[in-house]
């Protein structure tokens, strides 16, 4: 390898690899019989979601702050982060004897901040969004002397993040592509210069981002790291305003690939992996599946690792994701119907409903919607349907049968009545 960033990448996570031994677990990659079927080639999730503190980040924490340990206990150290990279920190710096601050925007949730207490750092609640954390990090990095460790922008939090790639080629051999998460760009650099110092260009480095905060994407094409807007996403461990200078330098060498995915598919991921597999992973976590349930990213044959880089699911938001999932795949569906006020319509319609298998979780029977003729009534209903075919079947038969019936579930719009 003629490029030095990449080879002191390497050289760095072979450290990293042996230094981490006994620290992280080193996480199962396994085959998944399900999404490789669903997908058609053979699918490997590296379960990171089963990490210590529930994610990747302390790899590159706990090795970062390893490298200069002396200095770290008589200085200590302090990080900016709503997310996981603090509880890497807070983790790590308890661990290796280290004090740590953790300035965490005010609105970070609760359990965010609970968790990253429990393992025993100072948490700072500042500002309202990230960057004026950030910015109060670094003011007091200045003022006490504690050092600042940079979520992914540095080349020790790199190198220890590629430390994944040596486990997955360690267990699955001859992989064909690794699909990864970006962020800041520190997990996909790290992995990408691993894989790449081993297997060259046999195997394909493909980053996966949410469709609404697609900066990598954007940076690639302009040939420098841009900024772009921020926008809401169930992948908020992924929302960067922007990737690292280093990171991208590294991404640029390493990544073959970039694919977008939307907030449905990652609902829907979300959903399967809890369902089919059991796990419990996060919105960011999951955006490599969502490539391939979704058909973003087409794949044909080979081995395909997805790394499912955390599970820090927000629990009090995770029943609405799972319901907007399931609604995706139409297995839980919202109808109206527009029926004649007479006795028994509803009785009637209700009818195919069961019929079809259809559970009713809330119905709303409306004689007062201005919207609808005189002498029509409304009715909303919600339902959990045993399959999507049972949801068409429903739908047919009750234009069939002369009801006029909107949905708004995404993919039925164009079912024929
Ligand atoms: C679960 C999860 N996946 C992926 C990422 C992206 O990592 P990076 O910022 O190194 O690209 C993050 C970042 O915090 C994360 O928390």
């Amino acid at each position: 390898m003629g490029n030095t960033i990449l080879d002191k990448v390497y050289r760095l996570a072979v450290e990293a690899d042996r230094v981490l031994e006994g620290v992280v677990h080193r996480t199962p990659t396994t085959y998944s019989h399900t999404f490789s079927s669903m997908c058609g080639v053979n699918v490997y999730l590296k379960l990171e979601n089963l990490q210590k503190t529930g994610a990747f980040k302390l790899r590159g924490a706990y090795f970062k702050i390893y490298s200069f340990i002396e200095e770290a206990r008589r200085k200590g150290v302090v990080t900016a982060s709503s997310g996981n990279h603090a509880q890497g920190v807070a983790y790590s710096a308890g661990k290796l004897g280290v004090k740590a601050t953790v300035v965490m925007p005010v609105t970070t949730p609760p359990y965010k901040v609970n968790a990253t207490k429990y393992y025993g750092a100072n948490v700072m609640l500042y500002g309202d969004i990230y960057d004026e954390a950030y910015a109060k990090a670094l003011e007091i990095s200045k003022e006490v002397g504690a050092v600042f460790i940079h979520p992914f922008n540095d080349v020790h939090v790199v190198a220890g993040q590629g430390t994944i790639a040596f486990e997955i080629l360690r267990e699955v051999g001859d992989v064909d592509y690794v699909l990864v998460p970006v962020g800041g760009g520190g997990l996909i650099s790290g992995i990408g210069a691993v894989i790449k110092a081993i297997k060259g260009s046999r195997t394909k480095v493909i980053g996966v981002e949410p469709e609404v905060a697609p900066k990598l994407l954007r940076s690639l094409e302009a040939g420098k790291p841009v900024d772009i807007q921020l926008k809401p996403s169930l992948a908020d461990g992924v929302l960067t305003k922007r990737v690292g200078d280093l990171t991208f330098d590294i991404v640029k060498e390493v990544v073959d690939d970039v694919v977008l995915v939307d907030e449905d598919s990652i609902a829907r991921a979300i959903y399967l992996l809890l369902e089919r597999a059991k796990l419990l992973a996060e919105g960011a976590g999951v955006l490599p599946l969502a490539a391939l349930l979704s058909g973003a990213l087409k794949v044909r044959g080979g081995r395909v690792v997805a790394v499912i880089s955390g599970g820090n699911a927000d629990l009090t938001t995770l029943y609405r994701v799972i319901l907007r999932g399931l609604a995706v795949d139409n297995r839980i569906v919202k109808l109206t119907l527009v029926l004649r006020d007479v006795p028994g319509m509803l009785n009637e319609a209700l009818k195919v409903v069961s019929a079809n298998r259809l559970n009713i979780l809330d119905i709303r029977h409306d004689r007062f919607d201005v919207t609808v003729p005189q002498g029509y009534a409304r009715v909303e209903l919600i339902a959990e349907s045993p399959s999507p075919d049972a949801c068409s079947r429903t739908l047919k038969e009750l234009r069939n049968r002369g009801f006029k019936v909107i949905t708004n579930v995404s993919g039925l719009e164009g079912l024929k009545s």
